[in-house]
């Protein structure tokens, strides 16, 4: 089954699994410590599904007293967009930009959806067939800002994923040194590993937090 058609079927129960996990306070407690947010930054959520990502950062901008500049998001499934949609009117948030399209397709996005200075992407690598990881990563590091960053949260590959995403979600799972030779071979230097609070603990068994160095090279065409 392909992840549109999976994200189709699943959308209702995935939204039951991200809400046993605390997915979207976790990422929330993450954002609130998170030392690369700052006033007006243009950040992307790629992959955005439901939502929890950009939710989580919202709430988290709002704490700290700051304001992005622009929020925009992409998921493949208008199954998972259209619950996005709904979240966002529940929660009477506004100016979100919401545009379904592919990873491995961003050359049809708005040519203004460019020059993010965060680009964050929550579980939606894996869903990307494993030998093409590598041109999804260089496509969103074509969308940076100079000195932005990509921030990507993965699955581990370990006994608990196993079962738990691989075999119930379909999606690939990755060791720590595949991801890091994948970020440095499409110029996104050796990325800082990240974690999830403490408070959070167990979203550190189900995966990754890698964030690139910032791009400060020409990142269009080159
Ligand atoms: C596990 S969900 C994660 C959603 C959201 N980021 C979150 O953390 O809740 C995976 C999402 O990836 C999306 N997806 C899968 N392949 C994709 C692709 N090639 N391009 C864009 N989105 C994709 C699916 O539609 C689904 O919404």
């Amino acid at each position: 089954m392909d992840a549109k058609q999976l994200y189709t079927d699943k959308a209702d129960t995935y939204l039951v699994f991200n809400s046993v996990f605390r997915s979207r306070q976790a990422l929330q407690a993450f954002f609130e410590s998170y030392d690369g947010l700052r006033p007006n930054l243009r950040i992307l959520d790629a992959g955005c599904g439901a939502g929890a990502a950009t939710l989580a950062l919202a709430a988290a901008l709002r704490r700290r007293r700051l304001e992005a500049a622009e929020l925009c998001a992409f998921d493949l499934t208008p199954a998972m967009l259209s619950r996005f949609r709904q979240a966002l009117a529940r929660e009477n948030l506004h100016g979100v930009k919401l545009l379904e399209a592919d990873v491995l397709e961003l050359q049809r996005l708005p040519p203004d959806w460019t020059n993010y200075d965060l680009i964050v992407s929550v579980a939606m690598l894996e869903y990307v067939p494993r030998p093409a990881l590598a041109t999804a990563l260089a496509a969103l590091r074509a969308r940076l800002a100079r000195d932005g960053r990509l921030l990507v949260f993965i699955t581990r590959r370990n006994w608990v994923t196993k079962p738990l995403i691989e075999t119930w979600w379909q999606a690939n799972r990755y060791t720590r040194d595949e991801l890091v030779s994948a970020f440095e071979s499409v110029g996104l230097g050796t990325p800082k590993i990240r974690r999830f609070p403490a408070s959070h603990f167990w979203q550190n068994t189900w995966g990754h937090v890698l964030e690139s160095d910032r791009v400060t090279h020409p990142v269009r065409g080159d």
